[in-house]
């Protein structure tokens, strides 16, 4: 996916705690500036032991703070200065230790003393642990935990997984990327909270034989875009998913299904429990009657093989019929007369909202078009990339919502 410049104009401060974690904190610094952001790292003692600060600073393209002694501040006050111009301080790696000091209040070195010293209302915390999995487990660890989150502390992952120690389990600090995406979706508009989305995304796969089948060009991107989107708005996701190789995006709950009629059976029973639908998925319209034990064989005389076929259900239309739906949004992917094709589309279906798009332009893209059409009108949502344009329509179903 292209790179939208979401945390343009975002300053943070990222602190470094001990750990071996701090090797991925040298890809987060530059994950966090390709997403737009300046970041000034702060680093204590032990995150020195396993990281220089030459390496972050080269990285950073600023000086490295590493003591509340340190003299290049007129007011000797670092840890002041540094966090009231930042939008946030994400300490990465947190360990163990450092998330003890944070429980306990305690303000011994430069990081600690600036977390504590923060103006809490604007500049918010948030910790990606990183340690072995006995301490992560200790109830020490969790304790303090515990009581970070109820001062106001966010904590991203840990992950569970290989550990540098060769143990496996919780703990491990989460990947560059995944603490990106978290912190781009820590800045987006909670226009969702507490709303339930289910989304259906990517083709079909319809089977005639064992090695055959009919599908389509669907990549799923949009339909993973919407899902991002809307749990970055603070929705909880549930995701349905056509033969895709795309990767779920964070905190999204996906299913994975390869039918048309797998994808009715996954949606049906979930639906009554959202309060939004959006249909992105090209679902294939009809499907072979019956599917083949063995592979259709050539038999050399040149005859084709018949392939009787049979009609999917239609999930959309299924669950705009029920008793007390969920807010439906369908998609019309279109070759041409986009505005009448979506019209029609929306009255036939039973939907408030239908979002047009050309066929052709967006499956596989990155980038998309649409035109929004409802009971109001029509209004369009020019080109751009899908994570952005996924936003869009979620701020758009949104207002609806709170309207309805
Ligand atoms: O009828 P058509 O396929 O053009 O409608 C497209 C919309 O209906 C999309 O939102 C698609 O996900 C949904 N759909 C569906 N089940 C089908 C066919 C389409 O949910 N069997």
């Amino acid at each position: 996916m292209s790179d939208p410049q979401d945390l343009r104009g975002r300053h943070l401060v990222l602190g470094l705690s001990g750990g071996i974690a701090c090797y991925k904190s040298a890809e987060l610094v530059r994950e966090l500036q390709r997403h737009g952001a300046t970041v000034q790292v702060v680093m204590t003692e032990a995150a020195a032991q396993f990281i220089t600060p030459v390496t972050m600073q080269a990285l950073s393209n600023r000086p490295v703070y590493l003591s509340q002694w340190d003299a290049r501040e007129p007011n000797a006050m670092a840890h002041i200065n540094l966090t009231r111009e930042a939008d946030a301080v994400l300490v990465a790696p947190a360990s163990a230790d450092f998330i003890a000091k944070l429980a306990a209040g305690r303000a011994d070195d430069l990081l600690s003393l600036l977390c504590l010293a923060r103006p809490r209302e604007r500049c918010p915390l948030l910790l990606a642990p990183a340690m072995n999995r006995e301490m992560w487990a200790h109830p020490a660890t969790q304790r303090n935990v515990a009581q970070v989150v109820a001062d106001g502390a966010l904590i991203l992952g840990p992950a569970a997984g290989d550990q540098a120690c060769g143990e496996i389990g919780d703990g491990r600090m989460l990947e560059a990327l995944e603490i990106c995406e978290e912190l781009v979706a820590f800045f987006q508009p909670k226009l969702l909270s507490g709303r339930r989305v289910l989304i259906t995304a990517g083709p079909t796969f319809e089977a005639i034989d064992p090695v055959r089948g009919i599908t389509n060009l669907s990549s799923g991107k949009m339909g993973f875009a919407v899902a991002r989107a809307a749990r970055e708005a603070g929705a909880e996701v549930t995701l349905v998913a056509g033969p895709v190789a795309l990767a779920t995006p964070r905190q999204v709950t996906r299913i994975d299904v390869k039918t048309a009629q797998q994808m009715h059976d996954a949606v049906l029973p979930l639906a009554p429990r959202h309060d939004v639908f959006v249909a992105t998925a090209a679902v294939a319209d009809w499907r072979p009657a019956a599917c083949g034990e063995q592979k259709i064989k050539k038999d050399g005389s040149g005859a084709v093989p018949t392939i009787p076929m049979t009609e999917n259900p239609d999930i959309l239309a299924a669950v705009a019929k029920l008793a007390d739906p969920p807010y439906c949004v369908g998609f019309a992917a279109e070759s041409h007369d986009l505005a009448k094709h979506a019209r029609e589309k929306r009255q036939r279906k039973g939907v408030p909202l239908i979002v047009g798009n050309i066929g052709p332009a967006t499956f596989g893209r990155d980038d998309n078009a649409l035109l929004l059409v409802d009971d109001a009108g029509e209004r369009e949502l020019p080109r751009a990339d899908k994570l952005t344009l996924a936003r869009a329509l979620v701020a758009e179903i949104a207002q609806r919502l709170g309207a309805r």
